[in-house]
């Protein structure tokens, strides 16, 4: 029997244009049963309810905080929203320790308030109360736009005592513990909403926040007649609403099993919270190398790769960097400079011929490819769901962002999947959780 080629053997990872599309129809449903009142707790797709209701409209002024957390950095932030869409920002990165990252919630909240007090006392506003957007990047079912009770952690994250919680109270509790600042938490968001508001300062038909970072989510804009579960004012607002689909966790109640893979059940096995968060392991950065590891490691054990030599470092779990799948895909085709250099970080550098390091660049490829291909298909539903014929999609996150041919791949695959009347761009979004999270802000204290 010929020898399989590695193309051949992975066919599993290809997603089919008709997989794609019935993935497209399978999230509308969710979506819907997300949306709806009785299907709302059997639905993988949660469809939060931001009450971020207006976009906005460049009259925006004023200086604000801003908490990020949730991606791959925590910051802290100062902006200044300035006439004619002018702004300046500010900001510190602070490590955030894998100890608190799984320690007790108040360990967290409370290292968060003190990067919160070393910053206002580096910039010089420690003295001042100024409004404050919080960004956490995590699933919550908010109470207005202030109160967000935590649903679940996703990520790296799994702080006891938080779950259920509302995170602003956590917030002001540590503030308060600390006894020397004060702040106005004038709103919470989702770090997708945060990402619309930046580019819809800036781009009017702007209608959809996406992240393809450590995690993976979306956040568009529904009309209030289509949130069953909408329990504000009907009156006197605006009749639309942001909502935080929380797609990641699409395919938690088996919809996705078709599409799955042996390594998409190993990494979940593996993880920190088997059994969630289905969709986003298939696509996002916290992943994504793992997963091309995972599939090598499988290659070797078959001898098709390598001459079926290994090492102890790809034998290592984690070992195999998201970055290193951008980087061995920016090679010219036919060079493999990045290629070598991590294959030699890896120890494989004096075993792989230029067969093996083409075959290693098609393993990347096939796992981001079908990233790039998952995203499409959610990103095309929701163009399709709001019907409007000429949207923005605002993009953040360090895959879209560092990956050679994400954002190509994604405006082709988009095209393929929705209705062709619709015209729609994808714009790399800046200081989603900065810009965007002061604009959420200054809405909510304009309106106070
Ligand atoms: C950043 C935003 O640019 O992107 C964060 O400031 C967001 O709010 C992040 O969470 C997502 O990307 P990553 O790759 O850092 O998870
Ligand atoms: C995870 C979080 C979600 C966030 C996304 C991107 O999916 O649950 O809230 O938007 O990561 O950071």
């Amino acid at each position: 029997r010929a020898k399989l080629t590695v193309r051949e053997r992975l066919q599993d990872l290809v997603l089919s244009t008709e997989q794609a599309l019935e993935i497209k129809n399978k999230l509308n449903h969710e979506i819907e049963r997300g949306l709806g009142k009785d299907t709302h707790a059997t639905s993988s797709v949660k469809c939060f309810i931001t009450y971020v209701q207006d976009l906005p409209n460049s009259k925006e002024r004023g200086k604000f905080l801003a908490l990020d957390l949730g991606g791959t950095n925590f910051r802290v932030l100062l902006i200044t929203l300035a006439e004619g869409a002018h702004f300046h920002m500010d900001s510190k990165i602070y490590a955030v320790p894998k100890d608190i990252m799984t320690g007790p919630g108040t360990g967290l909240f409370d290292h968060i308030a003190d990067c919160l007090a070393d910053f206002m006392k580096e910039y010089d506003v420690y003295k001042e109360k100024l409004p404050l957007g919080f960004t956490f990047s995590f699933p919550c079912v908010q109470e207005g736009l202030t109160k967000a009770r935590l649903s679940t952690w996703t990520k790296g994250f799994n702080c006891e005592g938080v779950e259920n919680n509302d995170v602003v109270k956590l917030l002001k509790e540590a503030i308060a513990r600390r006894g020397d600042i004060a702040i106005t938490v004038c709103a919470v968001l989702n770090d997708t909403t945060g990402t619309l508001m930046s580019s819809a300062w800036v781009k009017q038909n702007c209608r959809v926040g996406l992240i393809v970072g450590t995690g993976s989510n979306a956040c568009y804009v529904e009309k209030l007649e289509n949130v069953q579960l909408w329990d504000g004012p009907t009156e006197g607002v605006p009749d639309q609403v942001i909502i935080n689909t929380e797609w990641g966790a699409f395919g938690d109640n088996d919809v996705l099993e078709n599409i799955r893979t042996e390594y998409d059940r190993t990494i979940d096995r593996e993880s920190i919270n088997p059994g969630k968060q289905l969709f986003e392991k298939m696509i996002s950065g916290m992943y994504m190398g793992e997963l091309v590891r995972l599939v090598l490691v499988k290659l070797i054990r078959e001898g098709l790769i390598f001459g079926g030599k290994s090492s102890d470092m790809i034998q290592e779990k984690g070992r195999f960097y998201t970055k290193y799948v951008s980087e061995i895909e920016s090679d010219k085709q036919g060079e493999y400079h990045s290629c070598l250099q991590v294959l030699e970080e890896l120890g494989l550098g004096g075993v792989a011929t230029e067969t093996d390091m083409a075959d290693v660049r098609t393993v990347c490829e096939l796992v981001s490819r079908r990233a790039a291909h998952l995203t499409s298909a959610g990103v095309a539903c929701l163009l399709d769901r709001m019907g409007e014929k000429d949207v923005t999609v605002a993009v953040d996150g360090s895959v879209y962002r560092f990956h050679p041919h994400f954002h190509h791949l994604m405006m082709d695959k988009i095209s393929e999947l929705i209705d062709p009347s619709i015209k729609f761009d994808l714009m790399l979004s800046e200081d989603g959780s900065g810009r965007g999270a002061a604009l959420v802000a200054a809405v909510a204290c304009r309106d106070r």
